[in-house]
């Protein structure tokens, strides 16, 4: 490689992506950062450096790649070594090294690659695909060659793989710290800022005041790079710095409550107390998959210490039903095990009322609900569960993992902010006729007939 043909200048951040080891690497944050000058600067140093290796560049559509990887490959690329054919959207070098230019407009595209192998894989904007796409071209790095097989990606914030980006690169770990993924391969996320890169902010001074003019999510997205504010979340007013608080000892005298959802796929368990101005702290959560009740119930017993004196614990009507074949509900399994469920309201729209009426902030006060840092999952699912958007009050059920811990927490939501209107002391034991004609109603009829029969024991 005649060494007068290549006087490109590289940021630091650029250097840290080109130089990352790790087999999954995000370069992610603000848009101008130099991500996508980056992939391709890393692209060209990768060909030059293993002879006939074997890259893919992907962007969701044929006229984004156009536009942008393939436009700017040609004007950078030495032109002594590397050719491209527009047909065939490949990019070939002088020592054998190839880069396929490809899209991957609809979820299906991506089994136009079912034979290939790449050495490298890179995705430019991944949000724009999602995680089947992403997952499903890990399998198409592979050779015998030996050179490192590397999936690297870079992007903003937002689109519509938000969520999963956030959750594979951001969520586990900080920037720039390495760590294992569940497959157990290496991943990082190194985040990117406007400022990083100084070839734009010298070519074009004034694309920060664009970005700064924007509305407050897509400022925060595409000038800071920030992964925790986005238009589409339902939590709008959640803040990782106001809302959460590292981790205190709770008083003995404080009322605690367990809150609960549960399902074969994801038990969610949070543990609020009260402190005596009304606040309400969430000091603990257990999230887990695959228990059974009585496995979640040891679970749930186990993360205590054994003197916590629990007032209730809350869990959604439908753990109240009977099931078809034995008769029995699994608030009744829960009971043998050990944990006496109370049961909230399942008014959902009323409910996420009821978590931001905590969440919310009037003047210098503090909001009324805060989390200890150390329930990670209930924070992320805050941080990034969407708008339904056939429903504005609800939230989306996918991704179906997101919704499980804010399920939790806005059973004890509902629960503090609408104290049962029955009076609590009208108990009756139910006959199983009772119990059929309230499974049968409505919302409005069962509370017809909690004034009827009173509340059940
Ligand atoms: N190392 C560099 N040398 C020269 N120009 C660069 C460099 N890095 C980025 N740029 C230029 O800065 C602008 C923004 O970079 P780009 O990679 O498109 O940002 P992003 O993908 O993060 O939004 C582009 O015009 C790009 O050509
Ligand atoms: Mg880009």
């Amino acid at each position: 490689m005649p060494s007068e043909k290549l006087s490109l200048k590289v940021t630091p951040r650029q250097r840290a992506f080109i130089d990352a080891p790790e087999r999954e690497v995000l370069f992610g944050g603000a848009a101008g950062g130099g991500k996508s000058f980056g992939q391709l600067i890393d692209a060209l140093l990768y060909a030059l450096k293993y002879p006939g290796s074997k890259q893919l560049i992907l962007r969701r559509t044929y006229p984004e790649l156009e536009k942008s990887l393939i436009r700017v490959s040609q004007t950078v690329f030495p032109r002594s070594v590397y050719a491209y054919n527009g047909s065939s959207h490949v990019g070939r070098f002088k020592n054998g090294s190839l880069i396929d230019f490809g899209y991957s407009a609809s979820e299906a595209d991506v089994f136009q690659y079912q034979s290939a192998e790449y050495d490298v894989i890179r995705f430019d904007e991944l949000t724009h695909f999602t995680e089947f796409q992403y997952v499903y071209m890990l399998s198409r790095l592979r050779g015998v060659n030996g050179y490192p097989k590397q999936i690297k990606s870079s992007t903003n914030p937002g689109g519509v793989g938000h969520a999963w980006v956030k959750e594979r690169f951001i969520d586990p770990s900080p920037p720039d710290v390495p760590f294992r993924g569940e497959d157990g391969g290496s991943r990082i996320f190194l985040p990117s800022k406007i400022d990083d890169n100084p070839f734009l902010v010298r070519a074009d001074p004034e694309y920060r005041e664009r970005l700064l003019a924007l509305p407050e999510n897509e400022r925060r997205a595409l000038l800071y790079g920030d992964w925790n504010l986005l238009e589409g979340r339902f939590f709008r007013e959640f803040r990782y710095d106001e809302h959460t608080v590292d981790p205190f000892p709770i008083e003995a005298h404080w009322r605690k409550y367990r809150t609960l959802d549960y399902g074969l796929d994801r038990l969610a368990c949070l543990w609020a107390a009260l402190d005596p101005d009304g606040n309400v702290w969430i000091y603990r959560e257990v999230c887990r998959s695959d228990l059974i009740i009585s496995d979640a119930a040891r679970a749930i017993r186990s993360a205590e210490d054994g003197r916590e004196r629990i007032y209730a614990t809350l869990a959604p009507p439908d753990l109240f039903a009977r099931s078809q074949e034995s008769g029995r509900s699994r608030a009744l399994i829960f009971a043998e095990n050990g944990i006496t469920l109370t049961k909230t309201e399942n008014d959902r729209e009323t409910g996420w009322l009821a978590v931001k009426e905590l969440l919310k902030r009037e003047g210098d006060r503090p909001p009324r609900l805060r989390i200890f840092r150390n329930c990670t999952e209930l924070i992320k699912c805050l941080s990034s569960i969407e708008c339904d958007p056939a429903h504005p009050g609800d939230v989306r059920g996918e991704p179906h993992r997101l919704t499980h811990a804010p399920d939790a927490l806005r059973g004890f939501a509902i629960y503090y902010a609408r104290p049962a209107p029955i009076e609590e002391t009208f108990r009756r034991t139910w006959t199983p006729d009772q119990w059929e004609d309230y499974e049968n109603a409505d919302r409005e009829d069962r509370k017809r007939l909690l004034m009827r029969y009173g509340r059940p024991n």
